[in-house]
């Protein structure tokens, strides 16, 4: 057993511990060299991409960083699965894209905001994610359609 005076000193001792490994931990996890966000590479298209995604209730079917809708195919990595020319067809079609029996809404998108789509694509592609992506990259959808 402890004594009460050891007992303070072990749990004084422990807080200060703790508390400086925490102040490293935040230091090191807000320092240069850790940073994961890819913010350097946000253009207007890029931010035009997101509103896009954001006004069309893009996530309401897809995920993206593992977060949305689980009906249609996970999108983080899309443009390292399916490349720039088949996101522009499915994003420019003007009927539902649906090779795999779901439907894809027909947005039509010019021209212009397919390409910014792509960049924000491109953008949220790039993010250090870890190797969260690999394992997203997974077509959900597909393997569960095939069945
Ligand atoms: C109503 C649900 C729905 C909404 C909303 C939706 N999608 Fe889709 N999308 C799908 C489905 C289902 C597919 C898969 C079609 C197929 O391959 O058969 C798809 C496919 C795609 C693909 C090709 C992915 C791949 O791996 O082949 C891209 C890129 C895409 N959608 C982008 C978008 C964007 C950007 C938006 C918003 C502007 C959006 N989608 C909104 C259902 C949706």
């Amino acid at each position: 057993m402890l004594s009460k005076k050891q007992a303070r000193t072990f749990f004084l001792g422990g807080t200060l511990v703790t508390f400086l490994a925490f102040i490293a931990l935040t230091i090191y996890s807000f320092s240069g060299s850790q940073d994961q966000t890819n913010h350097e590479n946000i253009t207007e298209a890029v931010i035009r991409g997101k509103h896009l995604w954001e006004t069309n209730n893009c996530m309401g079917c897809h995920t993206l960083l593992g977060e949305g809708g689980y009906y249609a195919p996970e999108l983080t990595k899309v443009i390292d699965r399916q490349g720039e020319g088949y996101i522009k067809a499915v994003l420019m079609s003007p009927v539902p894209w649906a090779p795999n029996g779901r439907k894809m809404v027909a947005y039509g998108f010019s021209k212009e905001e397919a390409q910014d789509m792509v960049d924000f694509f491109k953008w949220i592609g790039e993010i250090d994610l870890n190797g969260f992506g690999e394992v997203v990259g997974v077509d959900r959808t597909r393997s569960s359609l095939s069945e």
